[in-house]
């Protein structure tokens, strides 16, 4: 149930103050039963210094039972909508509220609610005070106690935070378990589960010896799926250890995995609560993608328990100290056991898409935002993806011995503590001496920053000049910009793409330049022939860069350039030159023609021998519709549409029979989770794509006879992936076949409603809807709904973005339901129609109107009511 009376108020960063008391312990008793659980929560409260100021305390949704003030009834205190205000406490009391939760009703997925048959928690951001009422604010930080009472049979495991301390039976059928978390911790990192699972069990020993029993819960029948869950647990630990040398600090790590859950996954102390798409996997249901997903999150949970849990986040506001740096902790982890290439490949496309288009719309904020009405909307892109950028600049700026001694030194003066990003940036310049004033602005300043590069060489001196400008346009939420302290990292080559090396009069210059001003030049001497320049390297910071490079450049940098981020960048900007040159012929009624030299580049990409055939992939995969739309002032969906179309089969023509060829020499023998097999199904699948571009009718019989012969499910989805995104004649027939498999395996059947919803064709709303009333389809669990509609409104642009707005209306139908059953999931699916700046003003009046709608419904829950304004100033 949504509460409607939530103040729309907003917060701001400055308005910070400390809390008027603390609470050193909390000891939590849940007596878990239908139809009301109930839950007495006993504090001990010390008032921070001297004052008569009332102790007012949050709550969301609460019924109350009774006060106790030392266990005395009290009575002087005010229940407000979402607070509970006591007067006249003494200066140090034990505060003894014993609550009345309903959680079967509580879809939100907030608080303590039920997943299936489960008991399970969910706190971040605010969540626990739809528990009990309390401080539930980052920078209190108690010791908890938990004891959880419920029926035995129906609850096997009693589970929360640090080491189990006592069991029994009540002989009612019932049975308690008693817990102890030793760490002080704030209120957003408690976890309660209790349920019945199987459980996957293992150890880790620590390096300082102490042997850690790990156990992974999962539904009864799943535990064939959680293997490599537990595999990338351990490699976590090992990972942290050896790169950052922190160690585990409880005696058990437990991860519970829930199928109704709001994100990915929450790193509660020593109770990690997953949602079951970050834990389950095996060959027959997962794919290659999905097995990377999992060791992504189960690593970022992971490393949250030093960066996030011991050392925490003052406010809210202060999100990307703990996000920003585990993003930037789980990528490194990712790209050290992976391929480092591919990895950075895949997070810049993150940025470059949905995350400049956020800095674009009315949502934009700096990554340490200023102002906020709903915290759930600030588990953005810019704190996590952008967040991570800046750290990533710090690194590039420190290297990673300074880096390191930087988190050294942050440990060492915050452990235990609730800081902010400037304490961070403060020890990482004690640390290294490195002058971080400037940089310090990436933290305050919203939007996506522009360089402008241009060259000047002088043959006769030998002398190379860049000319480089930075800018960063207005945002909706701060007009005024400043410079910004910007690592780019450049590399210069010669005609046969040998490295000429920086220097300037004697003096070896490094790779990465530091750009602090507006405007700077940048002088290389004994450059011997005009050089072709790589810039920004690896996306050494998240600006966007414009560079007037020939196809020519870019075709030689594809070929040449030293490192494989940059080979793929190169090939992104000789694509994206297509398009917008495309798109204007398009216009214009002309037809697409591609330049000699791009096709060429393309071609020599599928032939050469010593490219790792995941970064071929990458590298011939087209960016998508969304991310090419982000290069125009203003979009045109349909010409886009089609550019990218004829790209894609001009350069399957080119690619002729090396395609067949090329496909057939990808087979691999059994199924293995390794990167070398990996990196050939995915060639394989965008070879595929271009087979079907080339012959759809020899493609149908490829794509069945991949689908039927797949001893795997990346093999299996690619088939059906080209099946549906070329219309072929065998796509429903086999989606109709996976349907029937996997009907009653919701997160195989999430490939399928992805499929559905990316149906390029005019009526895939009709499918869409049938595929609402599947059996496994739910609009309370948040996977089913985000395979099926997220894939429509943000992967199928021609579709969603119809000229007769029916794709708007059926979303916003949609939010209006979600509002009541799940805000926090609605406020994440209603991105697509805020984000309309770069569309025409036919579609803005047609999104206006939606919004409008949604702007005038009564009960409009917070989550909503911050975007739907906010999207409406625009
Ligand atoms: N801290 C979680 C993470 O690892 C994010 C998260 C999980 C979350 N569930 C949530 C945030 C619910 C807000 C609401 O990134
Ligand atoms: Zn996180």
């Amino acid at each position: 149930m949504t509460d409607h009376s939530q103040a729309m108020t907003a917060k701001y960063r400055q308005d910070y103050r400390a809390p008027l008391y603390w609470i050193d312990s909390i000891d939590l008793d849940f007596q878990l039963q239908e139809p009301l659980t109930q839950v007495t929560a006993i504090s001990r409260l010390r008032r921070n210094g001297e004052h008569n100021e009332p102790l007012v305390l949050d709550g969301e949704g609460l019924s109350l039972h009774s006060v106790r003030v030392d266990g005395v009834p009290f009575t002087q205190y005010e229940q407000g909508e979402s607070s509970l205000t006591l007067f006249n406490l003494p200066a140090e009391c034990v505060l003894t509220i014993v609550t009345l939760l309903d959680p079967a009703a509580n879809t939100a997925l907030e608080g303590l609610y039920k997943s299936g048959d489960a008991y399970c928690t969910q706190c971040e951001a605010e969540g626990f005070r739809r528990i009990t009422y309390y401080l539930d604010r980052p920078d209190i930080l108690a010791r908890y106690s938990t004891r959880i009472t419920a029926d035995k049979s129906q609850f096997p495991f009693l589970l929360s935070n640090g080491n189990k301390v006592d069991s029994g039976d009540l002989g009612d059928g019932r049975h308690f378990v008693q817990w102890q978390d030793p760490f002080p911790k704030p209120s957003y990192l408690f976890a309660l589960v209790a349920g019945d699972f199987d459980v996957e069990r293992s150890h880790y020993t620590t390096k300082s010896g102490r042997k850690v029993a790990l156990e992974i819960f999962v539904d009864k029948g799943n535990l064939d799926r959680a293997g490599f869950a537990m595999e990338s647990l351990i490699n976590s630990m090992r990972w942290d250890e050896q790169r950052f040398g922190l160690e585990y600090d409880l005696d058990i790590y437990m991860i519970v995995a829930v199928d109704f859950f709001n994100m990915g996954a929450m790193e509660n102390k020593g109770l990690n609560i997953f949602n079951s798409k970050f834990v389950l996997a095996n060959p027959a249901t997962a794919t290659d993608s999905d097995y990377h997903g999992i060791e992504r999150v189960i690593g970022h949970e992971y490393f949250h328990n030093w960066t996030g849990n011991r050392v925490t986040c003052r406010d809210w506001f202060q999100l990307s100290l703990k996000e920003g740096l585990t993003v930037f902790r789980d990528q490194e982890f990712s790209s050290d056991l992976g391929s480092r290439g591919v990895n950075r490949i895949n997070n810049v496309r993150t940025v470059r898409g949905p995350q400049f288009a956020e800095d674009a719309g009315p949502m934009a904020h700096p990554i340490r935002p200023d102002v906020v009405i709903e915290m759930n909307n600030f588990y953005t892109l810019t704190v996590y993806e952008k967040g991570s950028e800046v750290i990533r600049m710090l690194h590039t700026l420190l290297g990673e011995a300074a880096f390191q001694a930087g988190m050294r030194l942050y440990f060492e003066r915050f452990d235990g503590q609730a800081v902010t990003c400037d304490d961070f940036v403060q020890a990482m310049e004690d640390a290294s001496g490195v002058d971080l004033g400037r940089f310090r602005r990436w933290y305050s300043q919203s939007g996506t920053p522009e360089l402008t590069v241009t060259d000047e060489y002088d043959a006769e001196s030998g002398v190379y000049r860049l000319h480089v400008s930075q800018h960063t346009p207005p945002t909706q939420d701060q007009p005024q910009k400043l410079p910004l302290h910007i690592p780019l990292d450049i590399e210069l080559y010669d005609e046969q793409g040998a490295v000429i090396p920086l220097q300037y009069q004697g003096k070896a210059i490094g790779n990465v330049l530091d750009l602090l001003e507006a405007e700077q030049t940048f002088v290389f001497d004994r450059v011997a022939v005009k050089p072709v320049p790589s810039l920004l390297r690896d996306f050494s910071a998240p600006v966007k860069l414009h560079f007037d490079y020939s196809d020519e450049a870019l075709a030689f940098l594809m070929r040449h350039a030293r490192n494989e981020f940059a080979r793929w960048d190169a090939a992104q900007m000789l694509i994206n030159k297509a398009v917008i040159e495309g798109v204007a012929r398009v216009q214009h009624g002309q037809g697409v023609e591609l330049s000699q030299t791009l096709l060429a580049a393309f071609v020599a990409i599928l032939d050469d021998g010593e490219l790792d055939p995941a970064l071929k992939a990458e590298i011939l995969a087209l960016p998508g519709e969304a991310t090419l739309a982000e290069l125009f002032e203003v979009a045109d969906i349909d010409a886009i549409h089609q550019v990218r179309n004829e790209i894609h089969t001009s350069l399957a023509h080119a690619f002729g029979a090396r395609l067949t060829a090329t496909y057939e020499s990808l087979r691999l023998p059994a199924y293995q989770v390794v990167h070398a097999d990996m990196a050939k199904r995915a060639l394989k699948g965008v070879v595929l794509g271009y087979l079907a571009a080339l012959d759809a009718g020899s493609a149908d019989l490829l794509v069945r006879h991949q689908y039927a012969t797949a001893d795997n499910m990346t093999d299996t989805l690619a088939a059906l992936q080209v099946a549906n995104s070329h219309l072929l004649p065998c796509r429903s027939e086999l989606l109709a076949d996976f349907e029937g498999k996997w009907a009653k395996d919701g997160l195989v059947l999430d490939n399928w409603l992805r499929l559905v919803g990316s149906k390029p064709a005019e009526d895939v709303l009709e499918e869409v809807k049938q595929a609402m009333a599947h059996p496994t389809f739910s609009i309370r669990n948040p996977n089913r709904l985000r395979a099926l509609v997220a894939s429509f409104a943000m992967n199928n642009q021609v579709q969603f973005h119809a000229r007769d707005g029916r794709g708007y209306r059926f979303l916003t139908d949609l939010l209006i339901e979600l509002n009541e059953v799940n805000p926090q999931v609605a406020s994440r699916l209603i991105t697509p129609l805020i984000q309309f700046k770069r569309l025409d003003e036919g579609r803005k009046a047609l999104i206006r109107t939606e919004l409008t709608r949604l702007a005038n419904l009564e009960g409009l829950a917070r989550d909503l009511f911050e975007k739907v304004s906010k999207a409406l100033q625009q």
